[in-house]
C-alpha cells in the first residue's frame, strides 16, 4: 500500500513525480503529498484526497525544482487528512521523509523522541517518527543518520528520504516493502513499482530486503544489511508504456477483462514446446520430487486465494496428492504442519502481499519446497521463492483484479497436469485432451465477451439491489467466491457466496421473496443437484441468474434469466464463467456511480498485515 517516486535530475522533479504518483495512484489514494528542495529549503506540500487535490494546490505556485520525493496514501495511523498525509518532516523541516509500511514499535519511539528530545508531533502517523529519529542521528551525512534510525525501527517499510542539508541525493530503504531504482541519464529514481518509471526509463535496480539506496544525480549506490556497497545486475523492463495505459478503455478493470484471452494464450503458450508438451523451464520438479511430495498447500489472498480454491481441484483430481487452501494470514499463525515433503505454492499478483510472504518464510522455515505463482517479475515473492511460475497477465492496474485470476488458474491446470502426467496418474491421452481443451480457451473466451451488452442490459435490472447471493458447486463454488469477491468490492453491493450443498443447513434463511441470487451451474456432474437447489430457493421467491453450458438448457425452465458459456470440460468451465460475472460486477457499479479502479478503502498491493 502507499505509493512513493523520488527524483534526482535536471528536469522538474514536480512533474515527474506528480506523473509518477498518478501511475500509482492503484497503491492507495486518500491523500498525496510532495517534497521538493528549492531555495534552501525543503518545501512540503500535501493534501487530503486524490492527487488531482494536489495538483491543484500546487498549481499556481512557482515550485521549480530537480530534486524530490512523492507519496500517493492509503492510510494506516491517522485519518487521510493534510496533516496525516505524507511527506513528514522534523521539528527543523530539514528533511521529509515518505513511507509505505508500518512502523510496528511507532508508539515506543513516539514517546522516547518525546521524552529525550523534545520532540513535539504535528500528526497521528507513524511515519512522522521516522524524520525525528533520523534528524536525532543526522550530523552530516545523512545516509549514515538513516542507517542508525533504522536500526531502531520494527515493522515493515520502504521509505524515502530528502534533506535540504545534502540537496543532491535521496536516500530509501526497503524492508518487507517494495521498492525500486530507476537509472536514467543524468537523472536517477526511486520508486514502488515499475509503471511509475515506465515513461521515463527501462533499466531499473530491484532493490532487496534490508538493502538502503542513495540516489544522485550520476549514481546509484546500493548498501547491503551490512550497510557494504554491492553490485546488482540491471533489470530491463519489456513492458510496453502502453500497457500501464487505459487505451480507450473507461476503466482500466474493462480493458484488463477484455485483456483475458491474449494473457491466457501467452501463460499457456509460453509453457508449451513444439510438440503440445507443458516444460516448465526453470521449475525444478522432477519425476522424483513429485513423488516425493505428500501434501501441498496453496497459500494466499482474495482472489488469488480464489485461484488456489480451483488448484486444489485440479491438482488433487490431475496429480493425486492431497492439497490444503488457506488464506495467508491464518496459514502463518496456525502453526501448519509443514516438513520437507511439503510444497507450498503461493499465488499473488503483486508478488508484495505481506500476508503471502509471511506465510511463504514460516513454510519455507520448515522445510517446504516453494513454488510461486507471480505476475510481478522480480517482485518479493518471486525472489523469495525457489521456483517461480509466472503469468502473462501485464500489468494489472485496477484494484479488482480480473486478469490476474484467470491466468493464474491457467497456471494451476498447467501445475496439475504437469505434476500428474510426470507422475504417470493420468493417461497421454487425457493429458492431450486436457491441453487441446485449454488451448481452445482463448477463443471460447472471445465468444463469452461479446455477451457483453446483454450483460450490461442485465446489470441495468440489478443495479439497485443491495443484497446479492452467489452459489455453485464443485469448482462453481470457488468462482461463486470470486464473482461475489467482485462484485461487493467495487459495487459496496452486500453479496455473499455460498456451496450450493451447504445453503440448506442455516443460510437459506435469509433467501425470501426476491431475493437476488446467482447461480452456477457448468458441471455436468452436479447439473441435476444445482437444478434441485434452484429449485429449493425458487420455492422460497429467490429471482434466480443460472449460469451454464451451452446446451444445458433445461435450466432456462429454473432460473429467471440465464448466462451461457461455451460448451468446455467441466474441469476448466472457470476459466470461462467467471468473465460474465466479472462483466456484471463491472456494469453494475458503473450504474451506481462507484469508482471502479478505485474502490473506497481498497489498495492493489496490500503490504500491511
Ligand atoms: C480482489 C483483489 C485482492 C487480491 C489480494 C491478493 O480483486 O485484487 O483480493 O487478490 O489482495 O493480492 P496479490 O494477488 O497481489 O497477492
Amino acid at each position: 500500500m502507499c505509493g512513493i517516486v523520488g527524483y534526482v535530475g535536471n528536469d522538474d522533479a514536480r512533474e515527474i513525480i506528480i506523473e509518477g504518483l498518478k501511475k500509482l495512484e492503484y497503491r492507495g489514494y486518500d491523500s498525496a503529498g510532495i517534497a521538493l528542495y528549492k531555495d534552501g529549503k525543503i518545501q512540503v506540500r500535501k493534501s487530503a484526497g486524490r492527487i488531482a487535490n494536489l495538483e491543484k494546490l500546487i498549481e499556481t505556485e512557482d515550485l521549480h525544482s530537480t530534486v524530490g520525493i512523492g507519496h500517493t496514501r492509503w492510510a494506516t495511523h491517522g485519518a487521510p487528512s493534510d496533516v496525516n498525509a505524507h511527506p513528514h518532516s522534523d521539528m527543523a523541516n530539514t528533511l521529509a521523509v515518505v513511507h509505505n509500511g508500518i512502523i510496528e514499535n511507532y508508539l515506543e519511539l513516539k514517546e522516547w523522541l518525546a521524552k529525550e528530545h523534545g520532540v513535539v508531533f504535528r500528526s497521528e502517523t507513524d511515519t512522522e517518527v521516522i524524520a525525528h529519529l533520523i534528524s536525532v542521528y543526522y550530523e552530516d551525512d545523512l545516509k549514515e543518520a538513516v542507517f542508525k534510525a533504522v536500526d531502531k525501527m520494527r515493522g515493515a517499510y520502504a521509505i524515502g528520504v530528502v534533506s535540504a542539508k545534502e540537496p543532491d541525493k535521496i536516500v530509501a530503504v526497503r524492508k518487507d516493502a517494495p521498492l525500486i531504482a530507476g537509472i536514467g541519464e543524468g537523472c536517477n529514481f526511486i520508486a514502488s513499482d515499475i509503471p511509475a518509471l515506465l515513461k521515463y526509463v527501462r533499466r531499473i535496480y530491484l532493490i532487496e530486503n534490508n538493502e538502503t539506496v542513495v540516489v544522485t544525480r550520476d549514481d546509484i549506490t546500493i548498501y547491503n544489511a551490512d550497510r557494504q556497497p554491492v553490485t546488482r545486475d540491471v533489470f530491463h523492463v519489456t513492458w510496453d508504456a502502453d500497457a500501464a495505459e487505459k487505451d480507450g478503455y473507461e476503466h482500466f478493470m474493462l480493458k484488463e477483462i477484455h485483456e483475458q484471452p491474449k494473457g491466457l494464450f501467452e501463460t499457456l503458450n509460453r509453457r508449451l514446446d513444439d510438440r503440445g508438451n507443458i516444460r516448465l523451464d526453470g521449475i525444478h520438479l522432477t519425476k522424483e520430487e513429485i513423488q516425493q511430495f505428500t501434501k501441498i498447500y496453496i497459500v494466499a489472498c482474495g482472489t488469488a486465494y480464489h485461484a488456489g480454491l480451483v488448484g486444489k481441484f485440479a491438482i488433487e483430481k490431475l496429480a493425486k496428492i492431497p492439497v490444503e487452501v488457506d488464506v495467508a494470514s491464518e496459514f502463518r499463525y496456525r502453526d501448519p504442519f509443514v516438513d520437507d515433503k511439503t510444497l507450498f505454492i503461493a499465488i499473488s499478483q503483486s508478488g508484495e502481499t505481506l500476508d503471502t510472504l509471511a506465510a511463504l518464510r514460516e513454510a519455507k522455515s520448515k522445510g517446504a519446497r516453494v513454488l510461486s505463482v507471480v505476475n510481478v517479475v522480480g517482485s518479493s515473492v518471486a525472489r523469495e521463492s525457489d521456483d517461480v511460475f509466472y503469468t502473462w497477465a501485464g500489468p494489472e492496474i485496477a484494484v479488482a483484479s480480473t486478469k490476474a485470476y484467470t491466468t493464474q488458474l491457467m497456471c494451476m491446470y498447467l501445475i496439475g497436469l504437469y505434476m500428474g502426467y510426470t507422475k504417470g496418474t493420468i493417461t497421454e491421452e487425457y493429458y492431450r485432451h486436457f491441453i487441446d481443451e485449454l488451448r481452445m480457451i482463448p477463443d471460447k473466451l472471445k465468444e463469452v465477451l461479446k455477451q457483453e451488452d446483454s450483460i450490461h442490459e442485465m446489470a441495468k435490472g440489478l443495479y439497485r439491489r443491495e443484497q446479492v447471493f452467489f452459489i455453485g458447486r464443485g469448482v462453481d463454488c470457488g468462482v461463486a467466491y470470486e464473482g461475489s469477491l467482485k462484485l461487493k468490492e467495487i459495487s459496496y453491493i452486500n453479496s455473499f457466496a455460498i456451496a450450493a450443498g451447504e445453503l440448506k443447513h442455516g443460510t437459506i434463511a435469509l433467501i425470501e421473496q426476491d431475493t437476488l441470487v446467482i447461480s452456477l451451474a457448468t458441471q455436468d456432474r452436479l447439473f441435476e443437484k444445482m437444478l434441485s437447489n434452484i429449485q429449493e430457493i425458487k420455492a422460497r421467491g429467490a429471482t434466480v441468474i443460472g449460469l451454464s453450458k451451452e446446451g444445458n438448457k433445461e435450466i432456462e425452465g429454473q432460473a429467471n434469466q440465464v448466462i451461457y458459456i461455451p460448451e468446455c470440460m467441466d474441469e476448466i468451465t472457470p476459466l470461462l464463467s467467471v468473465v460474465p460475472l466479472q462483466l456484471l460486477a463491472y456494469y453494475i457499479a458503473r450504474l451506481r456511480g462507484c469508482d471502479i479502479d478505485k474502490p473506497k478503502n481498497l489498495a492493489k498491493s496490500v503490504t500491511v498485515e
